[in-house]
């Protein structure tokens, strides 16, 4: 078994793949409510995709993730998912998750729990209807309660992600916590990052997780635990529920130094950061060659850029850090 190993030392284990760029949600965070995507014809096939992950895989990626936009609204998407859980039957991958809205779960669960998934992150940031509305734009809430619901059934791992945003959720965290617990969900919080033009004004929405994390300790003993997933969020255990609430926090605290990860979009495009705009076309030397020689060495000398980290700074009249959004390069 070959491993990538970046210029700082970090060896590169973990894969995301964003499978499509679009999403039936528009977050307001996340998103512009017109948004352009990308055109049919820009797309690799799902063939195409599970080549590369397959490449990657023999390189030494023991994790993948698929992401979006939202990744179960990519017509066809269990097949990628069945076609890469086999790898894990023969023991060349160790994990398969998926980072989903939630809107598809009643449809998919069953499936993806058969393709060999057993863990997956569902992104929501407020048990409230209208709240949750105004949020996602086009989500509705009953749909994801019904689709987290059917994935518990299934038998799925599941992580919420809420993203902490100012005076829209900020005094719902604890209860948040509080069911996500309850429910035997972990909780993980994230900071918004600054990618891509949005409608609003990021100032508007960030929401320092120290604050957060110190509002929280009044209300909850809470033990830092070395719990990992292979992802960037730090843990500690709540006392009073006995579950585990994590931290990303990319703006108040650097957490680039152990990063293991890189990103493939749905163009073959592989992004070495999240907040950096370093990467490598993979579709031309995928698609140059039958043999993945050529792509293998075009990984190789990408590798070889991964940048040491981001420098996110969100302000007033700021641009974004990173053109792209997070649903073209995945979260
Ligand atoms: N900053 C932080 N999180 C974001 N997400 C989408 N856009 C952003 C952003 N700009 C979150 C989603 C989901 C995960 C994939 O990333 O809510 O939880
Ligand atoms: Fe879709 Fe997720 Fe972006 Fe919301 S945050 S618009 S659900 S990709």
């Amino acid at each position: 078994m070959t491993s990538m190993i970046d210029p700082f030392g970090r060896t590169v284990e973990y894969l995301r793949v964003s499978v499509t760029d679009r999403c039936d949600f528009r977050c307001v965070y996340c998103m512009a409510e017109d948004m352009t995507f990308l055109p049919k014809r820009e797309l690799l096939t799902l063939e195409e995709l599970e080549r590369l992950c397959t490449v990657f895989v023999s390189k030494g990626v023991r994790k993948l993730r698929l992401t979006g936009g939202e990744p179960l609204v990519r017509r066809g998407v269990m097949e990628l998912v069945r076609n890469l859980g086999k790898l894990i039957e023969t023991n060349q991958l160790e994990e398969l998750t998926l980072t989903t809205n939630g809107s598809q779960l009643a449809r998919y669960a069953d499936e993806l729990v058969a393709a060999g998934v057993r863990r997956i992150n569902v992104s929501l940031d407020t048990l409230d209807e209208d709240k949750f509305a105004k949020i996602t734009r086009w989500g509705r809430l009953p749909q994801v309660l019904g689709g987290i619901e059917a994935a518990r059934k299934a038998g799925l791992e599941i992580k919420i992600n809420t993203v902490a945003l100012k005076e829209v959720n900020e005094h719902e965290i604890s209860s948040m916590i509080d069911w996500a617990h309850g429910e035997g969900f972990d909780f993980t919080l994230i900071e918004t990052m600054p990618l891509g033009e949005i409608d609003e004004d990021r100032t508007d929405q960030y929401l320092p997780l120290s604050l957060v994390r110190s509002r929280l300790e009044e209300k909850y003993s809470l033990i830092d635990i070395p719990y990992k997933t292979g992802g960037p969020a730090r843990y500690v255990k709540a006392e009073e529920t006995g579950g585990r609430i994590g931290f990303i926090t990319p703006m108040t605290h650097n957490f680039c130094e152990s990063c293991n990860r890189v990103r493939l979009t749905c163009t073959g495009t592989l992004f070495l950061c999240l907040g950096q705009e370093d990467a490598a076309d993979l579709r031309t030397p995928l698609r140059n060659s039958e043999a993945n020689d050529l792509v293998s060495a075009a990984i190789d000398e990408a590798i070889t850029r991964k940048p040491k980290g981001h420098d996110f700074i969100i302000g007033r009249n700021q641009a974004p850090s990173v053109g792209r959004h997070m649903s073209t390069t995945g979260g």
